[in-house]
């Protein structure tokens, strides 16, 4: 008999048909109320899940008895516990290196945007606002040669190192848990602690995954190291910052700007302070969002799991304990 795969995320008609022809497959289009009933319901019967930003807390897999394996489409796996499915060997899984490109990328467009007030500065134009020649008044400031700080040296991290040393000619430091000696040869990185990069670095810019150690790791005492000129990014997750210390150290102008792909709270409240300050870009939790990168995610993540289906060690298991076979 076919397992029973339930989905809370749509796939493309080709890794349907892929996981059509393995499993029975229950979809569930939306997580609104009505889709996350239907998710409890389905629950009771699942051997595995496929899908992303949903927080799959205990009390909710606790329903699913026969749960084997989840397959995550997302490379962070903060919305899982960890432990938990370790000690259900419950088989879960990610999609790293697929979007690591496409990530970075989307990390230097917020240094650009933030850095040379695109956003901005468009508005104004399509506010009418272009009168004549902008002055000082509008001017950004450069991001080539200026210092680039990597707060987490991942592959996302390598790959943002990697655009700022050969595309703009930036010195990159960088902080990780160790020093990473081939980082530093490629790029001609330099490590160092938090403090000296929190206030040596023109852009600091976060690629760490959140975790018990890393949640609020950028507080008010970090905001504090940094430079009145420096701009912060944050590609990472939001609960990395104390999002009221960085509205206060925005508000304070003890930074200049910062560009934000997440948040506290996602999606972000339309009536957050964020959003009324002209130095701050804000996307949707977009870093991965390309119509080629999210489709290789989900490729990845339906191999993951029709592996983990097959009694196969999938390549991208995140929790090996789980693995006794
Ligand atoms: C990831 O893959 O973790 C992205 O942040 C999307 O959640």
């Amino acid at each position: 008999m076919k397992k029973h795969v339930v989905l809370y995320k749509k796939l493309s008609a080709q890794l349907m048909d892929r996981l059509q022809a393995q499993a029975k497959v229950t979809l569930i289009e939306n997580l609104d109320a009505q889709g996350l009933a239907q998710l409890r319901t389905a629950l009771p019967s699942a051997h595995a899940l496929l899908g992303a930003s949903l927080k799959l807390d205990p009390s909710l897999l606790d329903l699913a008895p026969h749960l084997e394996a989840i397959a995550s489409v997302s490379v962070g796996v903060d919305n899982y516990d960890i432990d938990y499915l370790t000690e259900r060997r419950i088989l879960l899984t990610n999609t790293p290196d697929v979007l690591t490109e496409t990530t970075a990328d989307t990390g230097f467009a917020l240094i650009l945007a933030t850095a040379r007030r695109v956003v901005e500065l468009a508005n104004l134009v399509r506010a009418g606002g272009w009168q004549q020649s902008i002055g000082p008044r509008h001017f950004g400031s450069d991001v080539h040669g200026k210092t680039l700080g990597i707060v987490g040296m991942g592959r996302i991290g390598e790959a943002l190192a990697q655009r700022g040393h050969f595309g703009f000619g930036m010195p990159v430091l960088y902080h990780s848990h160790s020093p990473k000696p081939a980082v530093e040869q490629r790029f001609n990185a330099r490590y160092c602690d938090l403090d000296t990069l929190l206030q040596q670095a023109d852009f600091i810019c976060l690629t760490l995954p959140l975790t018990a150690e890393t949640e609020d790791l950028i507080d008010a005492r970090a905001f504090a190291q940094m430079r009145p000129d420096s701009i912060f990014i944050n590609i990472s997750r939001g609960k990395v910052v104390d999002e009221a210390a960085m509205i206060d150290a925005l508000r304070n102008g003890q930074i200049r700007g910062a560009g934000l792909d997440v948040f506290e709270r996602e999606p972000l409240d339309p009536v957050s302070p964020l959003l009324q300050m002209d130095n701050v870009v804000a996307t949707p939790h977009m870093g991965s969002a390309t119509h080629e990168t999210r489709e290789a995610m989900a490729r990845c993540a339906v191999e993951n799991l029709l592996a983990a289906l097959a009694g196969e060690r999938p390549a991208n298991l995140v929790n090996p304990g789980a693995w006794k076979r």
